[in-house]
């Protein structure tokens, strides 16, 4: 497994992949893999000659007030685990090479980064769209590979693949769950014992509501207010948003039809998880 630092080592390997007649699938990541992180590694390779994984925290998609400096890093451990999945390179630049000294080129999608995350997290999506903008012009993957846990950054970056001619294929893969249903996530790592066994209520929260919608519910704010009190009702949960919307243009409903996501974002101390689920009436 080949380890680039700079955008000239990335770009030689990929143009040697190129010259191989090979194609270069990409997942991006900003590293302290779990089990999610290698079931996208594991579907790129299935799908593309070699894989490349971006290992890059980016700062700009991160508040002031957020958790950049703490978010977990640990590279050697990284690359190991990239390593038993077969990936063929990773692609790890500083921060200087990503962003030098007069960086001020911003991409950013409107409409569906108004919701959920975009209101509580100003800024974010700018963050990403500009990062993996950068990531696929370096990389020029022939796929792209997201989980479904982010859903709403899964849809923000389908809309700027097809918007900008990006040309290549997103594909979103089911979110990986601990035993007992909680998403996978890097930052779980910062849950206390309790703080990890009470989160298991977002999930549990998510199932009963898809239970409510196949024993026929299909209003709304209903669904959403039994999903509040159950999260509500759990101690040290604070909830930051609980939404219903359609998918995949993120607006309100007042009654289910068609796809639509219950999506929560909701704080365990200072650790703000997110999960969802797509439903189909
Ligand atoms: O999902 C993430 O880990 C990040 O938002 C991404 C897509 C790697 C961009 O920094």
């Amino acid at each position: 497994m080949q380890i680039c630092r700079t955008i000239k080592e990335i770009r030689a390997f990929v143009a040697k992949c190129r010259a191989e007649g090979q194609t270069v699938g990409l997942v991006p990541t900003m590293g302290y893999f779990h089990r999610g992180h290698l079931s996208l590694m594991r579907e790129a390779k299935k799908s593309c000659h070699r894989v490349v994984v971006s290992l890059f925290v980016n700062p700009l998609q991160f508040g002031p007030k957020e958790d950049f400096s703490q978010y977990p890093r640990d590279f050697d451990r990284d690359c190991a685990m990239a390593e038993e999945v077969g990936v063929d390179a990773i692609f790890s630049p500083p921060d200087s090479e990503m962003y030098p000294e007069g960086f001020c080129t911003h991409v950013e999608v409107t409409g569906i980064t108004g919701r959920l995350c975009g209101l509580s997290r100003p800024g974010h999506f700018r963050g990403v769209t500009t990062v993996v903008t950068k990531l696929f012009n370096i990389i020029t993957p022939d796929k792209a590979f997201f989980g479904q846990k982010d859903a709403q950054q899964a849809m923000v970056i389908r809309r700027m693949a097809e918007d900008l001619n990006m040309g290549l294929e997103i594909v979103v893969l089911p979110t990986v769950r601990e035993e007992d249903g909680l998403a996978m996530s890097s930052r779980n790592v910062y849950l206390d014992r309790d703080q990890r066994q009470n989160a298991t209520v977002l999930y549990r929260s998510l199932c009963a509501f898809r239970e409510a919608v196949d024993r026929g519910e299909r209003d709304a704010e209903s669904l959403r207010r039994s999903i509040t009190k159950m999260i509500a009702s759990t101690p040290g949960a604070e909830i930051d948003y609980v939404e219903i919307l359609s998918v995949p243009n993120l607006e309100p409903v007042a009654s289910l039809q068609g796809k639509v996501i219950a999506a929560l974002a909701v704080r365990f101390g200072r650790t703000r998880l997110i999960d969802n689920i797509i439903v189909e009436v």
